[in-house]
């Protein structure tokens, strides 16, 4: 294997929902958009990997797929080695997922209770799952918090502790959707840090990490794909995205404005591409954290 994650023209096509009207004048044709389109990406081990673009771009989704939550509609992909059409469930047991969209813990339980019923699903049970609990509460810096209800903590408690949930398994791929979204620049940059400091650094994990934000794909990531109406645009280091701007001295603005043609700011502004997709084809632990 010669890259922990690696997709292979990888597709994921939306059925869209038509109207009342539009279901009375053709109720058997069936739209389509692509969300994601003919992806192909590598990711090496121990990579800090980012996908940056507009709002509906189609990162999540392709997290979703490398992930195993939503299946490709073309092509495939292999995390770990494993393919995530055929080997659903050992590439779900060698990755983790965070996500700033958190809606699956349980509020009225602690956040140690949480970390113990999401511990049961990897098979870690009593002695085994209290010390990694206890490992992963003090690696994010909750130890202190961590016998307190879940419905009581703050956004960055919370994100703190779907980190530590991602990392239960001691997963080899930590995949990060837009992880610091719901938290304040102090906290987003704690995350940042422990992120570069803990998971790749001194972690050696591979992390694939989508973000709005272009301060944190500049401090974070190793290389950074752009992501625009589904199709990856460009891909590189900072330095190589940057290179390729006849233009002195260039920002990753000026990259993003270059590759998507919408300013950053307005670049985050929904837009879900319907139009230009409808019908695309298949042919195509230590240091602890504060925030
Ligand atoms: N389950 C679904 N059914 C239909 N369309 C979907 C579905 N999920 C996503 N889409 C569409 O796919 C496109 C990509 O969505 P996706 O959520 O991947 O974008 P994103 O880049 O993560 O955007 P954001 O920055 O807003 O999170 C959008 O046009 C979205 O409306
Ligand atoms: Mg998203």
């Amino acid at each position: 294997m010669r890259y922990t994650i690696e997709t292979h023209d990888l597709t994921k096509r939306f059925a869209i929902q038509k109207g009342f009207a539009d279901f009375l004048r053709h109720p058997f044709r069936k739209d389509e958009m692509s969300a994601v389109y003919d992806v192909n990406l590598n990711v090496k081990s121990g990579e800090l990997f980012g996908i940056l673009g507009p709002n509906g771009a189609g990162k999540t989704t392709l997290i979703k797929m490398l992930c195993t939550l939503i299946l490709p509609s073309v092509g495939t992909a292999h995390v770990n080695g494993y393919d995530i059409s055929k080997n659903g469930g050992n590439v779900r047991r060698s990755i983790g997922f965070v996500t700033s969209d958190e809606r699956s813990f349980y509020w009225r339980l602690t956040g140690r209770h949480n970390l113990r019923f999401f511990a049961a699903l990897h098979n870690y049970y009593s002695d085994d799952a209290e010390e990694r609990i206890d490992e992963l509460l003090s690696l994010v810096g909750m130890e202190d918090r961590g016998d307190d209800k879940f419905l009581s903590y703050s956004a960055g408690m919370k994100q703190r502790m779907a980190i530590a949930r991602g990392l239960l398994n001691d997963p080899a791929v930590l995949f990060m959707d837009e992880p610091t979204r719901t938290l304040d620049p102090g906290a987003a940059q704690n995350v940042r840090t422990f992120v570069k400091e803990h998971i790749t650094g001194d972690g050696g994990k591979t992390v694939f990490l989508s973000t709005h934000h272009l301060p944190e794909a500049e401090e974070l990531c190793d290389r950074i794909a752009i992501i625009n109406e589904g199709r990856i645009v460009v891909v590189g280091t900072l330095d190589e995205l940057k290179a390729g701007l006849d233009k002195p001295d260039p920002g990753l603005g000026d990259v993003f404005m270059h590759y998507t043609g919408k300013e950053f700011e307005r670049g985050t502004a929904p837009n879900h591409g319907y139009q230009g997709r409808k019908g695309m084809m298949g042919g195509g632990r230590h240091g602890g954290m504060r925030f």
